[in-house]
């Protein structure tokens, strides 16, 4: 303080003095009463904060926030609102689903600070996702898919240590993924698929002893996969439709706990490492079409949890190991169509019992097609393009006793002699059966008349 203004307040007199700071001291306490009054009351502020979430919705068809009036307080009552059960009253979730609601999601959410769950799934929200809902500290489910939200993830989403499941799949949402997200210690589903969301997937994405479940799929990301840290509870990781480049990291062999992993449609290369036949419950393993070279290592062969098995359009050579049937028995889907695989097709299929599909086209296989009459579910049987032989057409006769099959693919072999009769016994379902460009000689048998097939089957003869 200055002397001069310490001078001009000693001139004034003392009972003027006194009134002044009366004066003061009621009009400071009444205003502290005020604002605390205004900030405390945060029962009000989330009702307004609800109010402001419906100011930004345009259309309401179904009239879902018909409850949601200004002049009713019990906002706990509105549909699509849970409040906390004690006091001071708050928002812990908010749920719309499927509520047909158009409009923008209003940043006005981010102020419900006591929301644990936020499910606005299948509506038609447009606009960003406020950035502030990564601020919310005690939000345990984000679940925003199926809308049309755009723009970027939130670049705090995750530093919340509650978050635990985050669904904004079926979006328009672009930009990368937050490091706030790939750093999160909390969270155990993170599911991103189909959007547009680009660059690289975050290196620490997967250091994490919680997360679950990483969905990925169909969106713009590039580069490599990142190494595989400490993960001891994925399960499920789908990366598949994007544009991934480089080899499969060996450390992925490390996640033990991982039951699915979808690696396809993306630009991989290199050998496939012999460390994934070390996970030891995997159910289905999808790494077609991408630009895998060499051998499959046999220790893939050896996962015999696995029910599908996609090796698909991919530049793999070798043989198809003999065993397979015998190693691989949960088999229900076996894809190594598109591929440089020689040799025979191995007889011991014949015991791969739950055999559903079975793709082995173009590839180079050689000798005679085996009967597999014994695989009693087999749908689609497609080895079309590849060097295949008829011999005494037994496995036809054999597939008669596969009641369940749709597809019957042989075109581009070197079958040769007349179809046996046993073709009109095939699968009453069956939809597609081609036999073209093959050295097939004599009649069409009459039989055949008696089969349901497309017009597609019948041009390829
Ligand atoms: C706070 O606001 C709510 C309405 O949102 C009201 O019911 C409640 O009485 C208010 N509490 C106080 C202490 O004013
Ligand atoms: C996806 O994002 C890229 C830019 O990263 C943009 O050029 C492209 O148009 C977007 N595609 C869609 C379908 O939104
Ligand atoms: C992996 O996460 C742990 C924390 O769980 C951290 O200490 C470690 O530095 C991370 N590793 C890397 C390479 O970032
Ligand atoms: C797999 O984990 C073990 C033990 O933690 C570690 O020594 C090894 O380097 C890891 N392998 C890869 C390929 O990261
Ligand atoms: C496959 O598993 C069998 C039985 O568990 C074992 O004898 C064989 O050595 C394994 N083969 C490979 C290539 O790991």
């Amino acid at each position: 303080m200055s002397p001069q203004v310490f001078r001009t307040q000693s001139l004034i007199p003392h009972h003027a003095l006194f009134l002044l700071c009366t004066i003061l001291i009621f009009l400071s306490s009444n205003t502290i009463i005020f604002s605390s009054a205004q900030a405390t009351n945060k029962t009000e502020d989330d009702r307004q904060a609800l109010l402001c979430f419906k100011a930004g919705i345009s259309k309401d068809p179904a009239g879902v926030l018909g409850s949601w009036r200004n002049d009713s307080l019990n906002f706990c009552s509105w549909r699509g609102v849970n409040c906390s059960t004690t006091l001071p009253i708050r928002v812990v979730s908010l749920q719309l689903r499927s509520a047909q609601l158009t409009g923008t999601l209003s940043s006005c959410t981010a102020a419900l600070t006591s929301l644990f769950q936020l499910n606005l799934w299948n509506n038609k929200l447009s606009g960003s996702v406020p950035e502030d809902i990564g601020e919310l500290r005690s939000l345990q489910t984000l679940m925003l898919a199926g809308n049309r939200l755009s723009g970027n993830i939130p670049l705090s989403l995750g530093t919340a240590a509650s978050l635990r499941y985050v669904n904004l799949a079926n979006n328009s949402l672009s930009g990368a993924i937050p490091d706030s997200l790939a750093n999160s210690l909390s969270l155990s589903e993170i599911i991103l698929s189909r959007n547009n969301i680009s660059g690289v997937i975050p290196a620490n994405l997967f250091n994490s002893s919680k997360l679950v479940a990483v969905d990925l799929r169909s969106n713009a990301l590039s580069g490599p996969i990142p190494h595989f840290q400490k993960m001891d509870a994925l399960q499920f990781l789908n990366l598949t439709g994007n544009s991934l480049s480089g080899t499969i990291p060996a450390s992925l062999g490390n996640v033990s706990s991982l039951r699915s992993l979808l690696l396809a449609q993306n630009n991989l290369a290199g050998s496939v490492p012999e460390t994934l036949g070390q996970i030891p419950n995997l159910t289905v393993l999808d790494l077609s079409n991408n630009m895998f070279t060499g051998y499959v290592p046999v220790t893939l062969y050896n996962v015999s949890s696995l029910t599908l098995f996609s090796l698909g359009t991919n530049n793999f050579i070798g043989h198809i190991p003999s065993e397979i049937g015998h190693s691989l028995p949960n088999l229900q889907t076996l894809v190594m169509g598109g591929n440089g695989f020689r040799g025979p097709i191995p007889d011991s299929l014949t015991n791969m019992s739950k055999l559903q599909v079975l793709d082995l086209s173009s590839n180079l296989l050689t000798g005679m097609v085996p009967s597999l009459g014994s695989l009693a579910d087999m749908s689609q049987l497609i080895l079309r393009n590849n060097k295949l032989e008829a011999g005494d057409w037994a496995f036809l006769t054999s597939l008669t006793n596969c009641t369940q099959l749709l597809i019957l693919s042989m075109d581009g072999n070197i079958l040769n002699g007349s179809l046996p009769k046993a073709v009109g016994k095939l699968s009453t379902k069956l939809q597609r059966l081609s036999f073209g460009r093959n050295q097939i000689s004599g009649n069409i048998p009459a039989e055949i008349g008696k089969l349901v097939v497309t017009s597609d089957s019948i041009n390829s003869w």
